[in-house]
């Protein structure tokens, strides 16, 4: 079928045969099928959705158009943690180790940060040394012999999504639920994984901001994945105020090397992580409910192996040696930490958690252009969570910034974001699942 016809079809709310949306995919290889037909089919499904048949051929086309990498040969389960992305995540870090010292394989293939959301692949590069690009003989051996690899993109890995998500991403079609699924689909089915546990935000520092819109997208998530062959479930979590108390990316590497060493611990984070744990171990069969995973985890993280898992796999991918033992000799400091005060009292009703996300942005701690660098050293601490009560002088957050100027940019952001007033109904940390 020709492309424009297949973009008809579409426009005209036509069903779509997984041939042709394997054909039109693969299409995208050598340009034959033009950025404007791309992107007008893209606007096509904008409009009328696809159905769940087609998301799935969509996904498998997508995966297909690169390669699939093939772990046979490790004695452990493939799993990862995906998550839609938020402010103070810093999961990852804590939730690699923890699988992998139940007897997990995680070869985490990890993302930068963009606009007002971090990304896990800057933080790790804050620790001196530490290499997100390995060969694959490396990343298949600190996978198999540590239990966790926490990397960049490698290889050709669903090369069309790439090309599929730039498209839309100028052309105003990002925001469509089946698109999503296939495009983040697309690249974990392609990570040859066994099981996969996604985490999909809420709230007001999110990518789906309503509760409703991030439900839609779980179900998609789950009912795709599950119908392109991957185990998969989804949690719902909040974003109604930073994660960790910490955002930016050194500082979110010390959040969660003082998390995995017990050192200090955010409630909020600590359920989500240990959640999403249970539920990852149980889904490739390391336990034989959440229940139970949940119980695996938690011994994991408080007898120290997963930290000491953490430790093994910074010094494999490159980092030092020592750097759980003395983090605060290797992470990049900025030269000026003001606390910013609350000029007068009263209990934090709500926090807009995306500007507090753009005062990372603004220190220089986050991107706007995907081709910009990101200053590792910056970021914010300490930050209040909603309910908190707060005196005149108490501290709503600490910023670590390179100069005055940056200081006060990050303020007017940080004070924004806050709003006090009655105490807000508490929300849990982890707030529905998804199963197929
Ligand atoms: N993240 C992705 O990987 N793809 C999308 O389309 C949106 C978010």
């Amino acid at each position: 079928m020709l492309p424009q016809e297949f973009i008809r079809a579409k426009r005209d709310g036509k069903p779509l045969d997984p041939a042709e949306i394997a054909a039109f995919i693969g299409g995208f290889e050598g340009e034959r099928v033009t950025e404007g037909q791309v992107a007008a089919f893209a606007m096509a499904v904008f409009f009328n959705g696809l159905a769940r048949d087609e998301t799935v051929a969509l996904t498998l086309a997508m995966r297909d158009s690169g390669d699939v990498l093939d772990w046979s040969g490790i004695g452990r389960p493939i799993v990862d943690k995906h998550s839609t992305g938020g402010v103070g995540d810093n999961v990852s870090l804590m939730l690699a180790p923890i699988v992998a010292a139940c007897g997990g394989a995680v070869p985490m293939i990890s993302g930068r940060g963009l606009g007002h959301t971090g990304g896990t692949l800057d933080k790790m590069e804050s620790i001196p040394g530490y290499s997100v690009t390995p060969d694959n003989a490396l990343f298949r051996k600190v996978t198999d012999e540590i239990g966790c690899a926490i990397i960049g993109q490698t290889g050709r890995l669903a090369p069309a999504d790439k090309r599929f998500y730039g498209i839309r991403d100028v052309t105003a079609t990002v925001e469509s639920i089946p698109l999503i699924t296939a495009s983040i689909l697309s690249k974990k089915l392609a990570a040859g994984l066994q099981g996969l546990v996604l985490d999909v935000k809420s709230g007001s520092g999110a990518f789906m901001g309503t509760e409703a819109e991030a439900r839609a997208l779980a179900e998609s998530l789950v009912a795709v994945a599950n119908g392109a062959g991957l185990k998969t479930t989804a949690l719902l979590t909040g974003m109604d105020e930073a994660l960790a108390s910490d955002a930016g990316n050194a500082v979110e590497v010390r959040n969660a090397v003082r998390f995995l060493t017990g050192e200090h611990r955010d409630p909020r984070l600590q359920a989500v992580t240990l959640t999403l744990a249970g539920e990852m171990l149980a889904l490739v069969g390391l336990a034989e409910s959440r229940e139970e995973g949940l119980a695996k985890a938690t011994t994991a993280l408080s007898d120290g192996r997963a930290a000491e898992i953490f430790g093994r796999m910074v010094h494999a991918l490159g980092g030092p040696s020592d750097f759980v033992e003395k983090m605060d000799a290797h992470l990049p400091k900025a030269e000026l930490v003001r606390d910013i005060v609350a000029d007068e009292g009263g209990v934090i009703a709500a926090v807009d958690t995306r500007a507090l996300g753009l005062a990372v942005v603004a220190l220089g701690g986050g991107r706007t252009r995907p081709q910009d660098p990101v200053d590792h050293a910056v970021g914010l601490t300490r930050i209040a969570g909603l309910g908190t009560e707060l005196s005149k002088g108490d501290v709503i957050c600490s910023v670590h910034a390179r100069s005055d100027a940056d200081f006060e940019k990050a303020e007017a952001f940080v004070r924004g974001a806050y709003r006090f007033g009655a105490a807000p109904t508490e929300r849990p940390a982890v707030i529905a699942r998804f199963e197929a």
